[in-house]
């Protein structure tokens, strides 16, 4: 096993989860999961307890799901309400599996292990999501390579001078001091530039010339997530790395959802705090995003075959590769515990 046991994984985002079952497979458990009449998301094991054809290509009806083979009918509580002939006796005995689920952050999570371990106070906390005055949108991309390469990947942001040579590339990015501290079980990394020419994008946004501080701090929250704290502040504003609020601020989100060993959910975003309501930003952002994310990927599925293909070669660890190792270590720790 590559991950961790007992936590929530954000199995969708909340606007994919409709009336209609969506299958999606998760920690190599296949789910479906709908909305019922109330709205609230259930989930459920993907395989009818006759033959094991999955759910997610049954019939709504009302809150329940009618399998496609031979029309039992399943409640979102998982036990079934019809036999395939109706007048013979439901037998309760074959019950579906459901999971925890929860809404927040503008993701469905699901709780994957045992259920009745099951905490909300444990979803992980992407705040910049959800927060007052800010702003959150993004995509979803299911990427053929382990999620843990994808935590390698957001924690070392000297890749972007290379993969990202034709977008986001940038020689100065590589020239500011780089500092890693380990909170618990979260990983920090945080590059603080000081009085700095802000890139355009940011020139915009914050609407002022002049020299600015500028940030990025990406920070690994167990069991899968990686947010990067980015934005520029005006110089004369004196703002510090533990504080700084007085310019435009976001956070690229990312987290990723174990699919498989070898492939994983990428759920990516920008929250942020400026042009909030503003949906033509919205959308150039996610635009942008959405290609700078394929060079990953591109490069990520390329790196796990490589991986397949060279069994007795293994991966080595240089300095620029400390943010992830220690992240890996946390998760190995953890999937121990849990
Ligand atoms: S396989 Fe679902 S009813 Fe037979
Ligand atoms: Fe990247």
């Amino acid at each position: 096993m590559t991950f961790i046991r007992n936590r929530w994984y954000v199995a969708a985002w909340d606007g994919e989860v409709g009336p209609q079952p969506l299958g999606r497979k998760i920690c190599n458990e296949n789910i479906v999961m709908y909305r019922k009449l109330d709205g609230e998301v259930v989930a459920m094991r993907d395989a009818c307890p006759h033959r094991l054809l999955p759910l997610s290509m049954g019939i709504k009806e009302g809150d329940n799901l009618r399998c496609k083979y031979h029309g039992l009918v399943v409640g979102p509580d998982g036990a079934p309400t019809e036999m395939p002939l109706r007048n013979d006796p439901v037998n309760k005995k074959l019950c579906v599996q459901t999971y925890r689920v929860t809404e927040k952050h503008r993701f469905v999570w699901v709780w994957i292990g045992d259920q009745d371990k099951a905490d909300e106070a444990l979803v992980p906390d992407l705040w910049p999501c959800s927060a007052e005055g800010w702003t959150f949108d993004g995509g979803l991309m299911t990427v053929g390579c382990d999620y843990r390469l994808f935590i390698d990947n957001l924690m070392d942001l000297t890749h972007e001078t290379y993969v990202h040579m034709g977008s986001i590339g940038q020689i100065e990015l590589m020239e500011a001091p780089l500092e890693t501290r380990i909170e618990g079980d979260k990983v920090i990394l945080s590059r603080w530039m000081p009085g700095v020419d802000a890139p355009p994008f940011w020139k915009a946004f914050l609407g002022k010339e002049g020299p600015v501080n500028r940030w990025q701090i990406c920070e690994f929250i167990e069991p899968c997530s990686v947010i990067i704290d980015v934005g520029v502040s005006p110089v004369e504003a004196g703002d510090t790395l533990e504080s700084h609020d007085s310019g435009v601020r976001g956070f690229v989100i990312d987290s990723m959802t174990p699919e498989t060993e070898t492939s994983c959910h990428y759920f990516w975003g920008m929250a942020r705090n400026f042009a909030i309501d503003d949906h033509g930003v919205t959308q150039r952002i996610k635009d942008g995003q959405d290609h700078v994310f394929n060079e990953d990927i591109e490069v990520l599925e390329r790196q796990q075959k490589s991986i397949a293909e060279n069994p007795d070669l293994k991966l080595r660890i240089l300095n620029i590769d400390s943010g992830g190792a220690h992240a890996r270590r946390i998760i190995e720790r953890l999937m121990a515990d849990a």
